[in-house]
């Protein structure tokens, strides 16, 4: 596959040049999304189309809003779409955020549907895909449209690019066909990913629940046998490609500190007593992760097993997200206000049980957090995947750690050997808790040897070649068929 050929669109770009008294300082934003596909871009070159957040200078990007990315590096190019504030609002906050989260995450926030944002949802998924042609440079590319912001995008490019290969990934779960009929726009979201050549899911079970929507709610043959779709005399595979991480290379890991230098500068850093057992959690402060849950479990450890008062401690990294939604800033004032209720009854001088460190951390400091700790906690209410479990099984070459895990996160039916748990059962996660912090050295190595045989195996290279060997079937029959 030529790297000219392929496009990939999603509306977080993966570097933000940000301007700061020292010039242009650039950030990587946390994102799952952007952490997988990153390096499946590097590795192929092309163009990513996302939309803008940084500079808009010319000295940053050209007359075509495009940059040459990774900085330094140049290995391909990243084209910005400029939205406005009204669009944003609408598209990302609206319609996205408001709506389709909450609605595929079925997590007890209500979706909100506005006919505004609606509107503003489809004249930014026109954009993106007048976007997708200009930069197109055969009539036949190959485009990787990215999640939930871009459901309508599929069909637009179809129109207008009929040989293209369209491969569309929902990063997020899909609900039942009776949770997903609530959308006033079910139809016309569903007939958009329908201009997909292969749309794919972390899971099996949220193909299937996409199959069953479309059964409800279209006219739509359906080839259960090989999970396609002909709708309008056009054909989608729908199928399963659980998403992952770049396994960190040998020269990589040779350049962490160890994980008794890592836990060293943690304690230092945070002012922790030396001897504890150190559990983290690291996330976007989202609703749907589970932290209210997690910070539940940790009060229930400290109040049914005193033995762990002083001795535990739990460190939440949580960047903020989404602050311009009212939902998002409660949720946030509401955790601040349960891990200060949680450090008043069990702290004392010299020790509190929670650390919450409210922004946003580079990739490095959270790969030394991970190494420094001995619990990982991953507790979603619901996840298309989640990454972060497995960032924390590549860090620990050490093969100490144990990972908690929710039931309810995609990641749950590849890394069995986890404790898994149930979020919502208190008890259950505060008995893991416990379990996980007084686990034999032997146990965690067995335990860590075997998910991280799984993640290395199991890489991002191999979620996107398999959509790619998909793709080139698929690529190659409609040709023969046009013969
Ligand atoms: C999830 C979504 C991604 C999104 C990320 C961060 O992982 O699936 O599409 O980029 O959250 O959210 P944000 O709204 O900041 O891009």
């Amino acid at each position: 596959l030529s790297g000219d050929q392929v496009i990939v669109v999603s509306n977080r770009e993966p570097y933000i040049h940000e301007h700061a008294d020292s010039g242009i300082v650039v950030k990587r934003p946390a994102s799952g999304l952007v952490t997988a596909v990153e390096p499946v871009m590097r590795a192929c070159s092309g163009t990513w189309i996302a939309h803008g957040s940084g500079s808009a200078d010319r000295d940053v990007v050209d007359a075509g809003d495009r940059v040459l990315v990774p900085p330094g590096q140049d290995e391909y190019r990243l084209r910005r779409v400029w939205l406005s504030a009204e669009e944003e609002q609408g598209y990302y906050y609206g319609l996205a955020n408001e709506g389709l989260w909450p609605l595929c995450h079925v997590a007890h926030v209500r979706p909100v549907f506005r006919e505004s944002d609606w509107e503003a949802y489809k004249r930014v998924n026109q954009r993106f895909a007048d976007a997708v042609v200009a930069e197109a440079r055969s009539e036949d590319p190959v485009v990787l449209v990215q999640d939930y912001h871009f459901a309508l995008l599929p069909a637009m490019v179809r129109e207008r690019l009929p040989q293209a290969t369209i491969l569309t990934f929902w990063h997020i779960p899909w609900p039942n066909p009776e949770s997903f009929g609530i959308c006033p726009w079910r139809r016309e979201i569903l007939q958009g990913l329908l201009g997909s050549t292969i749309l794919g899911f972390h899971t099996r079970f949220h193909c299937k629940n996409f199959i069953e929507t479309v059964d409800r709610y279209l006219e739509a043959r359906i080839e259960h046998e090989h999970s396609t779709i002909a709708f309008r005399e056009k054909e989608t595979l729908i199928e399963s490609y659980p998403i992952s991480i770049e396994w960190p290379s040998p020269e990589q890991a040779a350049g962490w500190a160890s994980a008794a230098e890592c836990r060293q500068r943690v304690v230092g850093r945070l002012g922790l007593p030396t001897d504890i057992c150190l559990a983290v959690g690291v996330d976007r402060f989202d609703y749907t992760k589970g932290i209210l849950e997690r910070l539940n479990a940790v009060e229930r450890l400290l109040e049914k097993r005193p033995e762990w008062v002083g001795r535990f401690v739990f460190v939440q990294v949580a960047a903020p997200t989404r602050s311009a939604l009212e939902e998002y800033r409660s949720f946030q004032e509401r955790i601040e206000r349960v891990a200060e209720r949680i450090n008043q009854r069990f702290g004392r001088p010299g020790y509190q049980p929670v650390h919450l460190l409210a922004t946003h951390h580079e990739h490095d400091a959270v790969t030394e957090l991970y190494r420094a700790a001995d619990i990982c906690m991953v507790t979603s209410l619901h996840d298309g995947m989640n990454l972060v479990c497995k960032e924390f099984v590549a860090a620990r070459d050490d093969l100490r750690g144990v990972l908690i895990l929710s039931r309810f996160a995609g990641a749950a039916r590849e890394l069995s050997e986890a404790l898994i748990v149930n979020p919502y059962h208190v008890e259950e996660t505060a008995d893991a808790l416990h379990r996980a912090a007084s686990m034999p050295p032997a146990e965690q190595r067995e335990r860590m040897a075997s998910l991280r045989g799984t993640v290395r195996e199991f890489n991002v290279y191999r979620w996107a070649g398999r959509m790619l060997a998909d793709a080139g079937r698929w690529r190659l029959r409609s040709r023969i068929e046009a013969r």
